[in-house]
């Protein structure tokens, strides 16, 4: 018998008891380069059956085969069953891993400054009585102007530079005011709410603009509901907003065609009392819009005007923070940037 016939015999014996030692998929990548690649020991023994007779060919060349198709079988059967173990293992390694584990050197999130600012407002006004309202940041042409008795051809629309969408009738909000009607349409009288949330204009940005910015409304629908209440509101809550019992405020005449009379409020500095940068040295820092809800949208909403009146109030949550952290770009805070961010 050949001497071929016992080298294939000796391999065969040797790749199987190879095999049985492999425990990792990198030493059994190895194994296959070794025995069972192109230029491996079993592909090396392939040209020596020419150098054999037709007779010995005969009893070699199935020997070859059954080399050949021997030994990958079991190399795949090592195969399939090292990776299962590799995919159990590491179940196993997610099924223990502690999620309370001590990170020294975590870094903590913190909330964004509009967060923390938005939560000091809430629960001024929350201890003040005030309910907590939502509407859509896409509106219909109805809440955003009509119901707010600005018509199509009114020319305070031009007022607000609006995003229009390209469904006929569809906007994303100017102001926080729509909301007043959602309010209205929906409540029980007598109301106080403030409806916080976002607003869109088609404006260029600057330091003290933006296109998507943040508001929050006030409305109360009462009984003799008058302008002294509204204003006697407004100061409570700056005074407990900047902490400081002297903070003053004072008010220009205004036009806004939901309400009447219309007002722009404006509060004392209070971070100085002889001028400083952040009130132009001018000592009043202007705040927001307001005024008496104009009997024209409380009918619209099936308001009896005769028995109830109503304050409405709307201030930019954006630059109330600006002032808060004296930060000078509004466009920061949409920016993403963490060297901003983690100063808060
Ligand atoms: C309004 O939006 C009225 N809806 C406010 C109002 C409510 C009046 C209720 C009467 C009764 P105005 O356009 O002035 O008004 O905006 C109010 C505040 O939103 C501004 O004082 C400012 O603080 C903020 N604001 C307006 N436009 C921008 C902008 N592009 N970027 C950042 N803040 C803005």
């Amino acid at each position: 018998m050949p001497l071929l016939l016992d080298e294939i015999n000796q391999l065969k014996n040797q790749c199987l008891s190879t095999l049985t030692t492999i425990t990792s998929l990198e030493s059994l990548e190895q194994f296959r380069i070794t025995f069972l690649g192109r230029q491996g020991s079993i592909a090396q023994l392939m040209p020596r059956l020419k150098e054999l007779s037709l007779e010995e060919k005969k009893v070699v060349g199935p020997a070859m085969n059954s080399l050949k198709q021997e030994v990958q079988e079991a190399f795949d059967t090592k195969h399939a069953y090292l990776e299962k173990k590799l995919v159990e293992q590491q179940i196993l390694k997610q099924k223990f891993f502690d999620v309370t584990a001590y990170e020294p050197h975590a870094i903590k999130g913190t909330l964004h400054p509009l967060t923390y600012i938005y939560k000091k407002v809430q629960d001024i006004f929350i201890s003040m009585g005030y309910a907590i309202a939502y509407g859509p940041e896409v509106e219909t042409e109805y809440y955003n102007f009509e119901a707010l008795n600005i018509p199509e051809d009114h020319p305070a629309r031009d007022e607000w530079d609006t995003l229009w969408l390209d469904v006929p009738g569809l906007l994303m909000r100017t102001h926080t005011s729509p909301v007043q009607i959602h309010t209205m349409e929906k409540s029980e009288l007598p109301l106080a709410v403030i409806a916080p949330g976002r607003a869109y204009r088609h404006e260029a940005t600057d330091a003290t603009h933006d296109f998507m910015f943040n508001q929050i409304e006030l409305l109360v629908i009462d009984k003799n509901i008058s302008l002294a209440h509204l204003l006697g509101t407004i100061k409570v809550f700056f005074r407990k907003f900047f902490e400081k019992d002297d903070l003053e405020i004072r008010v220009r005449s205004s036009y806004f065609p939901f309400v009447e009379p219309g007002i722009e409020v404006d509060v004392s500095c209070p971070f100085c009392k002889e001028g400083c940068a952040l009130c132009k040295r001018t000592c009043w820092i202007e705040i927001g819009g307001a005024g008496l809800v104009h009997p024209d949208v409380l009918r619209c909403s099936n308001i009896d005007t005769k028995k109830y009146s109503g304050f409405a109030f709307g201030f930019g949550l954006d630059r109330l923070t600006m002032l808060q952290y004296h930060i000078n770009d509004i466009r920061l805070f949409s920016s993403g940037k963490l060297e901003f961010l983690k100063q808060f």
